[in-house]
């Protein structure tokens, strides 16, 4: 299991870097990151939130093997015109949630853990959680969807919780 960063953590904003070594110690990251993700219930997870300052991300909506997908080096080559809402969450963001608005299918492009690249199109869930992820390779977080007053609103409650909860250890 993980350390996972949440809002405030500066690693979260920091710029990633493109993945050039496909190794090993890559496939362990990521088979620890596809076990933080059922362990904290998520569907998402990419490397920044794990303390990684690298360009990739995993998907896991139906838990299993087959239901496991890595995206390295994504490229979001096309975005539907069509949008469509739903209420987001982020395990960086833990307990809170709000409706954001995206585009309702993706075409994206990224490597796999062989370095092999790899394109797909995406729809519905699958394509939210690409778009969420892909998010935070490039340091946004859904709250960075919102207008302004929204956003500020999320983050002082936030923050409100996160005071509390260290009050009580
Ligand atoms: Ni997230």
């Amino acid at each position: 299991m993980l350390d996972i960063f949440t809002l405030g953590d500066e690693v979260l904003r920091a710029e990633n870097k493109k993945v050039t070594v496909f190794d090993d110690a890559l496939k362990m990251l990521v088979d620890a990151m596809f076990d933080t993700l059922v362990e904290a219930d998520g569907v998402g997870l990419a490397a920044p939130q794990v303390g990684v300052s690298e360009r990739f991300f995993i998907v896991d909506l139906r838990r299993g093997e087959d239901s496991r997908y890595v995206f390295i080096n994504p490229e979001i080559l096309e975005t539907s015109i069509e949008e469509c809402p739903y209420e987001e969450g982020c395990l960086s963001i833990p307990g809170l949630y709000h409706e954001v608005i995206r585009p309702q299918r993706v075409k994206v492009q990224a490597q796999d853990l062989s370095g092999k690249h790899f394109t797909i199109e995406a729809d519905g869930m699958l394509a939210r959680v690409i778009q969420h992820e892909n998010d935070h390779l490039n340091g946004i977080l859904f709250v960075d969807h919102l207008d302004d007053k929204e956003r500020e609103r999320m983050e002082k409650l936030f923050y409100k919780r996160q005071k509390k909860g260290r009050k009580l250890r």
